[in-house]
């Protein structure tokens, strides 16, 4: 079994859907999910899945606690789904290329900091964008430049609101991270 961690920041719906996706499975298990704040929505759906979920600060996770946390814990992976914190230098020594996040929009475009959530889909819309879609990508010391695992698309078309192109890339995020995840970890 490969035991598998999710950071989450926000609502954490990717996080339910992919603990969702591998409830059965014999090779991959999610012991808890992690946040950096204690008011996010994840924690709900943990609670409903009846998964422990924990809050660390910003600071827990310069200082090495949240290594230590995880180390603790055996954990294999990790999983950035929606986690707005940007990785420390601690994290990404002890998990070189083990550590994977969704970007909702296709990378290099509309990267970077600041570049997270609606902010993103506001981007797509207002620059005239054709398409836009999901990137999974490996995560290292800067936001959104790791290297790139899989890409979707989906189209953008003339009066779609930043909100109907969410929806979009949300269910490309829902039918290709669980899959993709489950390929990269069966090779660790
Ligand atoms: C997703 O769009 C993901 O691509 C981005 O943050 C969003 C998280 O949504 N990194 P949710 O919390 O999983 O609903």
């Amino acid at each position: 079994m490969k035991r598998i961690t999710l950071f989450a920041s926000g609502s954490g719906s990717n996080a339910e859907n992919i603990i969702r996706y591998f409830r059965n499975s014999n090779e991959l298990e999610f012991p808890f999910v992690i946040s950096n704040r204690s008011d996010a929505f994840v924690h709900e759906r943990a609670k409903q899945l009846n998964i422990p979920s924990h809050t660390f600060k910003k600071s827990d996770f310069e200082n090495g606690e949240v290594l230590n946390f995880l180390k603790d814990n055996n954990i294999d992976f990790i999983v950035l789904a929606g986690f707005l914190l940007k990785i420390p230098g601690n994290l990404l020594e002890a998990y070189p290329d083990r550590i994977v996040n969704i970007h909702p929009a296709l990378l290099p475009k509309f990267g970077g900091k600041g570049m997270y959530g609606s902010h993103v889909h506001e981007a797509v819309v207002a620059s005239g964008e054709k398409e836009s879609g999901i990137t999974i990508h490996y995560v290292n010391e800067n936001y959104d430049e790791g290297q790139v695992i899989f890409q979707a698309k989906c189209a953008v078309l003339a009066g779609d609101s930043a909100d109907d192109v969410a929806a979009k890339v949300h269910d490309l995020e829902y039918e290709h991270f669980p899959r993709v995840i489950g390929e990269i970890v069966s090779r660790i």
